[in-house]
């Protein structure tokens, strides 16, 4: 294989995760081949990112050649689009909180509403933002999916609202609230370009966004298009040790964006009958985690089957549940203003 083979290789390769390739996401830089040994100039902006590519490219390529010299190149600079310095589509909001995790089912979407619910309730005005195109949750969780978006004279499309949010999904524009998308994923990024822009927000303190599982385009757009306040992490005791999560927080460190705080969900469980504590998964993996990767730890949320059924009616828990249910997510709260400087 010669350098320009060698080239071609890995540019197409995708970065595990990602849906674009190392082409696509400017993360080659010189390569050269010469007899069987290889030299590999990686474009990462931090180690992290570098030392996970690399140990990549080491599983992929090691067969080919004798010796595989991978080094990144400094000064270290960021290659993600403009994440280094986003655009801004949501002028409108003072704050944006990025609600994200490596794995799928872990709680994103819960925590969003609810933490989007106990922000309303110390009377700041909340906007929250479905962006997860393919498997939109939050209007059935707020209890809005049998509404229908309509719009305003100046041509803005009118979010929902309910337990003092405003709320937009894309479920709130199909025939109905479970037709599936079959989109591309450039046009689902621009669904949500648009509803960045012309929705009605009004002014918002914060715009809380529930992310899609995982690492893709949509994380990628909202980090280039949007300067995040806070992207918090959402964990469980049994994904805390994964790959995936380090993933996302590397990942989203390369794009510019840090994690700003983990949160436990599914922590440990409080039986209904006689309300004792049983750590199902040992304890203190979020935590440990937050330390590993030195971002603030705000907080655990217990495995608790009244928020799972309270949640599935459109009843969420900050609002409608027990005073210790809105305490986890008040909670929450107050821990990310102690940690986070938001622009209240
Ligand atoms: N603390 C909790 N106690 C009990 N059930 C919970 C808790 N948090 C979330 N759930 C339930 O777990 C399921 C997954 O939660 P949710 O949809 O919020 O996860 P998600 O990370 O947004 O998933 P996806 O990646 O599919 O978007 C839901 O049925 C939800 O009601
Ligand atoms: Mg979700």
């Amino acid at each position: 294989m010669n350098s320009q083979e060698l080239m071609h290789l890995l540019q197409h390769l995708h970065y595990p995760s990602f849906e674009k390739n190392l082409k696509e996401l400017h993360l080659l830089g010189n390569v050269h081949v010469n007899n069987s040994h290889a030299s590999i100039e990686l474009l990462t902006s931090n180690d992290d990112s570098f030392t996970m590519l690399k140990t990549f490219l080491e599983r992929e390529l090691h067969h080919r050649f004798d010796t595989l010299e991978i080094h990144a190149k400094t000064p270290k600079t960021v290659h993600y689009g403009h994440t280094a310095q986003p655009n801004n589509r949501a002028p409108y909001a003072n704050n944006i909180i990025a609600v994200t995790s490596g794995k799928g089912g872990v709680g994103k979407s819960t925590v969003s509403v609810n933490l989007a619910i106990s922000l309303a309730k110390k009377g700041y005005r909340v906007g929250l933002l479905d962006a997860d195109v393919y498997g939109p949750n939050i209007p059935r969780l707020t209890n809005t999916d049998t509404e229908r978006i309509g719009w305003n004279d100046n041509n803005q499309i009118v979010p929902s609202e309910n337990f003092g949010i405003k709320i937009m999904s894309v479920a709130l524009t199909t025939p109905k609230n479970d037709t599936p998308l079959v989109w591309r994923s450039s046009v689902a990024v621009s669904a949500l370009i648009q509803f960045l822009e012309d929705v009605a927000w009004g002014t918002l303190d914060f715009l809380v966004i529930d992310m899609p599982p995982g690492t893709g385009d949509i994380q990628l757009t909202m980090a280039q298009e949007l300067p995040i306040t806070a992207a918090v992490l959402i964990t469980t005791p049994q994904t805390v040790a994964t790959d995936d999560v380090s993933r996302a927080i590397m990942m989203f460190k390369d794009i510019g964006v840090s994690m700003a705080g983990i949160i436990e969900n599914m922590s440990y469980f409080i039986a209904p009958d006689t309300k004792i504590r049983y750590d199902i998964f040992g304890n203190g993996g979020g935590e440990r985690m937050a330390q590993k990767y030195n971002i603030p730890f705000l907080g655990s949320i217990p495995l608790d089957m009244e928020i799972r059924a309270a949640s599935d009616s459109g009843e969420p828990p900050s609002a409608l549940g027990s005073s210790e249910q809105k305490r986890y997510y008040d909670a929450l709260v107050e821990r990310m203003e102690e940690h986070i400087s938001f622009n209240v």
